[in-house]
């Protein structure tokens, strides 16, 4: 017996081996060679494909990374600096823009820490940070922050939190955060914080960042 291909399936002959329907002993030579070779390349298909989703693989991007960093760098944002204390009760604190809100209830907040900084493990482990939102006039403390090396906490105006979390003076807004969650994707650790206490002041305009500048002229309107 043999099952004629309808019109669409003739126009695709790709998927034609799949609904091609042969006799045993009528079929031709090259239906059992097509055949063979349409589930060679479906299973080498679902194999490349396994290994690239276990892999967490996908195909390269259409855009380099310096596109990507240039794009990212049109989101304009403000500055903070976020300190904790480590086990010995030594300060850290480290300059980041990817402070941004996540919940109003709860009250969370969240912000990315490279995974090659210094400071990570303190962060990592640490019961509560601050994170302060810089005023414009703070530019040389963010850059300070942002010194591999730096002698970051001498000569900076600080006091203690009730958790004895370093507190930064004369910044525009503060959040003390209990450490509630992190997750790690990519090359960056993604930190939840619960916020317990807040404060800001709207007399100090913000420091702010865009494009790979820190621009203290404050927001136009
Ligand atoms: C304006 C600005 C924003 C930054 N934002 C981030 C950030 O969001 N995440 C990050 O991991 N590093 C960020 N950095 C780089 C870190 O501040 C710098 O690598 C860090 O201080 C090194 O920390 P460590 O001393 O713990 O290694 C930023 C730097 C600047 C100047």
């Amino acid at each position: 017996m043999r099952c004629r291909l309808s019109p669409f399936h003739q126009r695709h002959a790709g998927i034609a081996p799949i609904i091609e329907v042969f006799d045993g002993a009528q079929a031709p030579l090259s239906f059992w060679i097509r055949r063979t070779f349409a589930g060679l390349r479906f299973l080498h298909q679902a194999l490349v494909n396994s290994a690239l989703t276990t892999s967490g693989l996908r195909s390269a991007p259409a855009f380099s990374q310096r596109e990507f960093r240039d794009a990212l760098g049109q989101f304009a944002t403000g500055v903070t600096i976020i300190t904790a204390r480590g086990p010995e009760g030594q300060p850290v604190g480290t300059t980041v823009s990817s402070f941004n809100a996540l919940s109003l209830h709860p009250s969370l907040v969240l912000w990315s820490l490279g995974l090659g900084a210094k400071s990570l493990p303190i962060f990592k482990n640490c019961s509560h940070y601050a994170i302060h939102v810089l005023a414009a006039s703070q530019k040389p403390l963010a850059e300070l922050f942002a010194l591999k090396g730096a002698d970051r906490f001498s000569h900076t105006a600080h006091h203690d939190s009730v958790h004895g979390v370093p507190l930064l003076d004369e910044c525009t807004a503060v959040f003390e955060c209990r450490n509630r969650n992190h997750h790690e994707e990519g090359d960056h650790l993604i930190f939840i914080g619960e916020v317990e206490h807040c404060e800001h002041h709207r007399e100090r305009p913000p420091l702010l960042y865009h494009a790979g500048h820190m621009h203290t002229g404050g927001l136009m309107g």
